[in-house]
């Protein structure tokens, strides 16, 4: 049903480069380290799940370049380079995530040859890349409990297959919904300033044939008060231990504005995405983006004057307690706190294990 924005095959890693989208369809693909970092941070790969999946593939193909090397020469390269890739974009835990799990592998004192080791990280990155698919599929699932039919849906930023390695998290309950017979149409939000809604979540709905209309981000706000939409679905970057969700900016006034026209709002996410070491949102770190990311568009093609400053973050974060619950491969944290986040997350985690 779905384009893979990510694809593996014979060692060769393609994505779609989705800086391109809609005008123009194209994989490109990725071979080394430079690569990968500067296409997660030109957005050519965006979305948290997406971004830890090509991180994993992308240690898998520097590790397979340091086969022959002795054993210390290859942890401290690996290490050196797992380390450049995570400071690509800082908010989205899952890129940390899936680099941490490629350590515990070559970081293991054992005897195995290099070639082995590298063979063991491989199959780590296409587990994780598995992994995101059926969790995508189980959060669609999860997720059809609170899909009324007929559905009119909200939905802010990029959450579908161009940002996982399956059909979606927010968008993929969107496609479990149309799958499963019910009418759902979608407002979709512009995402000011890089129009992830306008440019991918639009031209995914298209796709999908899903009846969707655009709107710029202001718009949501009067459309929720005029009783227009039922449901409000978005996805995170990272989530805090007691549930405050750091999402695309703009996703924290969508909540709030649900909130106060009382709608139910969800953030969708699989557990990969949750950092239990992270308090509150306050101590997520949230990545500022160039100034010309907004200007351009205005005819702005020369330096500011000191007096003129322009604030660009790329993430803002919702308290857990704006939200009716965060949907997730595990089940469904009804009202997020650290108390509702464990009992879902922690038990899941553990079997995993
Ligand atoms: O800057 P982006 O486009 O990478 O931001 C993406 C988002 O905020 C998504 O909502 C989030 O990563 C979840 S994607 C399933």
């Amino acid at each position: 049903m779905y384009t893979p924005a990510i694809k593996f095959e014979e060692d060769t890693l393609q994505i779609i480069d989705q800086s391109l989208l809609p005008g123009k369809f194209k994989y490109i693909s990725l071979s080394n380290l430079d690569d990968s970092i500067t296409a997660i941070k030109e957005l050519k790969v965006r979305g948290a799940p997406a971004i830890g999946i090509v991180a994993a593939y992308t240690m898998y193909l520097q590790a397979k370049q340091l086969i022959g090397k002795s054993s210390d020469i290859f942890i401290r390269e690996l290490n050196i380079f797992s380390a450049l890739l995570s400071e690509a974009r800082p908010t989205a835990v899952n890129l940390a995530w899936a680099i941490k799990r490629i350590k515990l592998i070559y970081q293991k004192k054992s005897i195995e040859s290099i070639s082995n080791i590298v063979n063991q990280i491989k199959q780590e990155a296409i587990k994780i890349h598995e992994e995101d698919r059926i969790a995508c599929e189980k959060m669609g699932e999860n997720g059809l409990t609170v899909v009324p039919d007929p559905c009119t849906v909200l939905t802010h930023c990029n959450t579908g297959s161009l940002a996982t390695g399956g059909w979606g998290t927010a968008l993929g309950i969107i496609y479990a919904a149309k799958e499963s017979g019910r009418e759902v149409k979608v407002f979709v939000d512009e995402t000011r300033p890089l129009g992830q809604g306008a440019r991918l979540t639009f031209w995914e709905l298209i796709q999908n044939n899903i009846p969707c209309t655009l709107i710029t981000d202001s718009t949501a706000g009067s459309l929720m008060k005029s009783g227009k939409i039922d449901l409000v679905l978005f996805g995170a970057d990272r989530i805090a231990e007691n549930g405050d969700v750091a999402n695309k900016i703009g996703s924290y006034s969508v909540a709030a504005l649900a909130y106060l026209n009382k709608i139910p709002c969800y953030a969708v996410a699989p557990t990969s995405t949750f950092d239990l070491s992270i308090k509150t949102g306050k101590n997520i770190p949230i990545e500022k983006r160039s100034p010309q990311e907004i200007l351009h568009i205005y005819g702005y093609n020369f330096n500011l004057p000191e007096v003129a400053t322009v604030y660009n973050p790329a993430f803002d974060v919702t308290p857990g307690n704006y939200l009716t619950g965060i949907i997730t491969e595990a089940g469904i944290i009804n009202r997020p706190s650290k108390k509702t986040v464990a009992e879902i997350v922690i038990p899941f985690l553990k079997e995993k294990k």
